[in-house]
């Protein structure tokens, strides 16, 4: 759907996320992440960009696992620390993934997607038309019941700066794995809120795009 017809249909509330592709599996048990390889961490950061051109099929799971391993994956399991940073260490940021067959929340401890809500979500993720076809959409959601330690008036500033971070690891295994990616704020947060079936203590702050590159830079 193309950005003005989003933008019409948000503005009349109507701005719906399409029936489910196939059938969502409740959870979906992602292969252990591999943790080392990829290309060094200095041409990684040489080969990091925006891209906004996406091939529409699935990511292998493998590549999801390592994916959202980079993004929200614990990576010193005796603390339960993660890959990214979070003031006093709340990991407020919840990670959803959308694909074709339903909305997930990633879950880091069991390493697994666990079925939110079997829709098709990605068209809601944004007013750019590629978020509909690209392979998965991530959004980025602070669950403000975790950050009871930071100042309220800390709160929202602290879980963007911990999106921010999320999403830098996803760039970079990006880099590394040769997939586009695109972080992103344009888009409508009622839309999306009611789409996901968030919390009232839920706030929506990044969405990202992910998935095998389509055409030139
Ligand atoms: C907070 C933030 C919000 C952004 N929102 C969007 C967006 O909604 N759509 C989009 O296409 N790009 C978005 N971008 C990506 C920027 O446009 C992009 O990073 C910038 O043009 C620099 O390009 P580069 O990432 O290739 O260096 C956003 C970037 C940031 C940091």
């Amino acid at each position: 759907m193309n950005t003005l017809t989003k933008l019409a249909l948000g503005l009349m509330g109507q701005l719906k996320p399409r029936p489910p592709v196939g059938t969502a599996a409740t959870t979906i048990e992602l292969p252990p992440p591999h943790r080392s390889g990829g290309m060094p961490l200095m041409e990684a950061l040489q080969t990091r960009e925006s891209r906004r051109e996406f091939a529409p099929e699935a990511l292998p799971e493998q590549t999801l696992s390592d994916l959202l391993w980079a993004s929200a994956g614990i990576n010193r399991p005796e603390l339960g620390g993660r890959t990214a940073p979070s003031a006093m260490n709340s990991q407020e940021v919840q990670l959803y993934v959308a694909l074709p067959q339903g909305l997930y929340r990633y879950e880091s401890a069991a390493h697994a997607l666990l079925l939110e809500v079997a829709t098709d979500v990605r068209r809601v993720t944004g007013y750019q038309d590629f978020v509909d076809t690209a392979p998965l959409d991530l959004i980025y959601v602070a669950d403000h019941g975790r950050m009871k330690l930071v100042p309220a008036a800390q709160r929202e500033a602290y879980a963007f700066t911990a999106a921010g971070a999320m999403a830098q690891n996803v760039y970079l295994y990006c880099a590394s794995a040769g997939l586009a990616t695109v972080i992103r704020a344009w888009f409508d947060r009622h839309a999306l809120s009611q789409a996901m079936h968030l919390e009232a203590d839920q706030q929506l702050l990044l969405a990202q795009t992910v998935g095998a590159a389509k055409g030139d830079r």
